[in-house]
């Protein structure tokens, strides 16, 4: 298993080219299933969620080819020679769910595997097996597995989610392509990556209204054909690199980033001191002199301050002015960077959902374990403002998630090394 080697050393300065968003990018691929004709993805991320779910969709029968380094995804779900996805691929991803809605919506049945996944909470797929249920299929959870049928298509229906989930407004937003007749989703997500579906699958020639709001229509069509689509920017990993210059000092434009990725994240960096505009090519953060102030941070669905930036922000935090109140309210258990943090120097006091973060002057370097995706990288951007070295071992984590993370924040100045095989 690999490590990655962190020594804190000041200012960055310089450019980061931000990546094809991960959860985006998950969500496109599968909608392959849905048509016999190829898709292709542009400004893909290369990542090894991205290579599960290429497995997964060949275990299926899908061709999947990369090309451009990996940058271009070229899709076709031709001939379909399963309609079960593994147990030994699925528990490597809880994405993996979402081939179950365009399975079922193109083949009439699916056989899927109960995911596993990040380790933070229950994360249960109650909602999309109801949804699904919602638009006429019959369900069975057997083994391990979820057994659904839709003998004669799926027929459109109303489905209103009673919280938000995005993988469940996914898998509905796909099946309802070519279901019968029209689907309304109600208390849908709103988040980008349902933008970026909802505009691929329109390319692909579905009727879709509303995505980006929390009601989305959409009126079943017989086949859908071929598209070319450019994932949008990663904006959990734009959020991350903007942390870099908040945490360290200096002045670093994330290429590709825009506000209205991440509007709640800037604005709790803007009270924290941190200077953030918008340029042409990018986002452009600025850390002047002197501590960041303490902020309080509440996760929620988008366009709230996103789950997924949680970790990364109490790194940010454990060195700010003051005292600063994190509410965990999307995932329970999603703390598990505080005590590695607190190896680390932090003053950190969990409570159920709720981290209160006393920041300190500054960090030190220490050995420490990533346990999830998320918190992996926050152990390294703690690290990057830490004095002396810091290990973070287990980095598997982080290649689900972000490409080439030594590479970038070496490119502004930062000094990370990755030991291979520790
Ligand atoms: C997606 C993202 C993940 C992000 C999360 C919230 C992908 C691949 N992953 O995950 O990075 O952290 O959104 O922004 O896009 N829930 C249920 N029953 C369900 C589904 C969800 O109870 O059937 C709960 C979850 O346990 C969680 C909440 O709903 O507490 C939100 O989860 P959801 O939005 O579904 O997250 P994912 O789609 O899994």
């Amino acid at each position: 298993m690999d490590s990655i080697i962190v020594t804190g050393n000041g200012p960055l300065n310089g450019q980061i080219p931000i990546a094809g968003a991960k959860n985006a990018c998950l969500t496109l691929m599968p909608a392959t299933l849905l048509s016999e004709e190829p898709l292709t993805l542009t400004n893909a991320p290369r990542l090894s969620d991205i290579r599960t779910m290429s497995t997964l969709l060949q275990s299926l029968g899908a061709e999947v080819a990369q090309m451009q380094g990996g940058q271009v995804l070229a899709l076709s779900s031709h001939d379909l020679v399963s309609h079960k996805a593994e147990y030994d691929i699925v528990r490597k991803m809880r994405a993996s769910i979402l081939v179950l809605g365009p399975l079922l919506a193109r083949a009439g049945h699916a056989v899927v595997s109960l995911p596993g996944g990040c380790a933070i909470g229950a994360r249960p797929v109650d909602l999309h097996l109801k949804a699904l249920e919602a638009m006429g299929a019959e369900l069975e959870l057997r083994d391990g597995y979820v057994h659904a049928r839709a003998p004669s298509g799926l027929r459109g229906g109303v489905v209103e989610f009673p919280f938000v989930s995005v993988g469940a407004t996914e898998n509905a937003l796909m099946a309802a392509t070519l279901a019968r007749g029209t689907t309304v989703l109600k208390n849908a997500a709103r988040e980008p990556e349902i933008v970026d579906l909802a505009q691929c699958l329109r390319r692909m020639g579905a009727r879709i209204e509303g995505e980006g709001t929390s009601t989305i229509t959409i009126e079943g069509v017989d086949r859908l054909g071929g598209a070319t689509h450019a994932v949008v920017a990663d904006r959990i990993e734009l959020g991350t690199y903007m942390l870099a210059p908040a945490i360290c000092g200096g002045e670093v434009e994330c290429l590709g980033g825009r506000i209205a990725l991440v509007e709640a994240f800037c604005e709790r960096l803007d009270a924290a001191g941190i200077r953030v505009e918008e340029t042409a090519a990018g986002l452009k953060v600025t850390r002047g002199n002197g501590r960041v102030r303490a902020v309080d941070v509440v996760t929620e669905p988008f366009p709230g301050f996103p789950t997924d930036l949680q970790a990364q922000m109490m790194a940010l935090l454990a060195t700010a002015d003051g005292v600063s109140v994190l509410e965990e309210r999307i995932f329970e258990n999603r703390f598990m960077h505080a005590p590695e943090l607190m190896r680390m120097g932090a003053k950190i006091d969990v409570q159920g959902g709720t981290a209160t973060v006393t920041g300190v002057e500054r960090l030190r370097g220490a050995p420490v374990m990533a346990t999830d995706l998320r918190a992996s990288v926050s152990l390294i951007l703690a690290g990057l403002a830490a004095e002396g070295e810091t290990t973070v071992s287990r980095v598997y984590h982080l290649d689900r998630g972000y490409e080439h993370v030594e590479d970038k924040l070496s490119a502004v100045g930062a000094r990370i090394e990755r030991i291979t095989g520790q």
